[in-house]
């Protein structure tokens, strides 16, 4: 066992040393190598985004903001109203990377703000106004991990065993996470708690990043593939269902990892408490409901071919592979933010969070 402040501060995105390029540890070689990667340019960033080397909402926004930053110093006018347009070039060009996690415009929209909070600034001044943006979008989110953690914790107690689907722990986000927060937490004041991980397919998120970080902070976790939730929690091993989100609406559906909807099913009908955890970035109260959220379908590899040494299905088969779906807010007992928790209906409690 390691150190759990080791995982628990573990930096997936961060701004390099000499502040012109973001680090980020490239999550698609867990949990067999860790390497970083320095990226710089704008095709760098967005690919990186892309291909899921550094991922979840939380982290995706981060590395979106460090992103603009860097391609904002490199931005050769020195005119406002040029070095604008070049700069909403870019942020359209990140924003693009992929659609379902708000956090990614969240953030951008952010930045963008801080270049038009005061056009009389020459561009020298902007540049350290998007630095400090940037840093303040990190370091908020750390309190917010921690927030949403300590709320998170309230409604567990030591022993539960709790169900996790796809990633939400330090590297999808900053510190103790969102989905699984409460469980570092927990563990940093001796409680001890039974994960049972689900591997979440296709890419495995559960298995490569949320069974490895868990295991590495000296949690209990038993990975087990999707399709065995429904057994765990029938033998009475599971007390609580704990996951993240990429976009939660004003009434409350919930966009998450694909396979998400299929957890707080079961969980509703064998009346196991099912919350949903996330910083307020990522309520979206433009969204009315779930049938507003776009949900990004990726390449069909991703299914057929990808961690397999052979393909394991034929080429040319036709597949399906949305990357999340929507949870309905009658199955969600709770939605825990960095504000406290928020318990239905919904569009009551979460408008009084803004
Ligand atoms: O496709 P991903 O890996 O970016 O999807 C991540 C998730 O669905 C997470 O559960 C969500 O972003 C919350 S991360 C704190």
């Amino acid at each position: 066992m390691e150190n759990i402040s080791k995982v628990t501060h573990i930096e997936s995105v961060r701004l390099s040393d000499d502040g012109t390029c973001v680090v980020i540890i490239d999550q698609t070689q867990l949990p067999n190598r860790t390497e970083y990667l320095e990226l710089s340019s704008a095709e760098d960033i967005w690919d990186a985004i892309y291909t899921l080397k550094v991922r979840g909402a939380p982290a995706i926004g981060i590395c979106a903001a460090y992103g603009i930053y860097c391609l904002a110093l490199q931005i050769r006018e020195t005119d406002y109203d040029r070095f604008l347009c070049e700069f909403r070039k870019k942020k359209a060009y990140l924003d693009s990377s992929r659609p379902t996690a708000v956090n990614l415009s969240w953030a951008l929209n952010r930045m963008e703000r801080a270049v038009l909070a005061d056009r009389s600034k020459d561009v020298g001044e902007i540049l350290e106004l998007l630095k400090a943006e940037s840093l303040k979008i990190h370091r908020e989110d750390i309190d917010m991990c921690k927030a949403i953690s300590e709320y998170g914790l309230s409604l567990i107690k030591d022993g539960d065993g709790i169900l996790t689907h796809c990633n939400a722990g330090p590297l999808a986000t900053s510190r103790y996470g969102t989905g699984q927060g409460p469980l570092f937490l927990g563990k940093e004041r001796g409680m001890n708690f039974r994960v049972y991980a689900d591997e979440t397919r296709p890419l495995l998120r559960g298995a490569r990043l949320t069974s490895y970080e868990l295991q590495k902070a000296g949690i209990d976790v038993t990975l087990i593939c999707d399709n065995m939730a429904s057994i765990v929690m029938k033998n009475g091993w599971v007390q609580a269902c704990m996951v993240g989100c990429d976009r939660v609406a004003a009434n409350g559906d919930t966009a998450n990892k694909i396979g998400t909807s299929g957890v707080a099913i079961l969980a509703k009908y064998y009346g196991i408490p099912f919350y949903v955890l996330g910083p307020t970035s990522t309520i979206d109260m433009n969204c009315k409901s779930g049938e507003d959220i776009h949900i990004e379908l990726r390449e069909p590899e991703e299914i057929k071919e990808k961690f397999y040494q052979e393909p394991v299905a034929l080429k040319d088969v036709k597949c399906y592979n949305p990357s999340f779906d929507v949870t309905d807010h009658s199955l969600i007992t709770a939605i825990v933010t960095e504000k406290g928790v928020c318990y239905p209906p919904y569009t009551e409690s979460l408008a009084k969070l803004f």
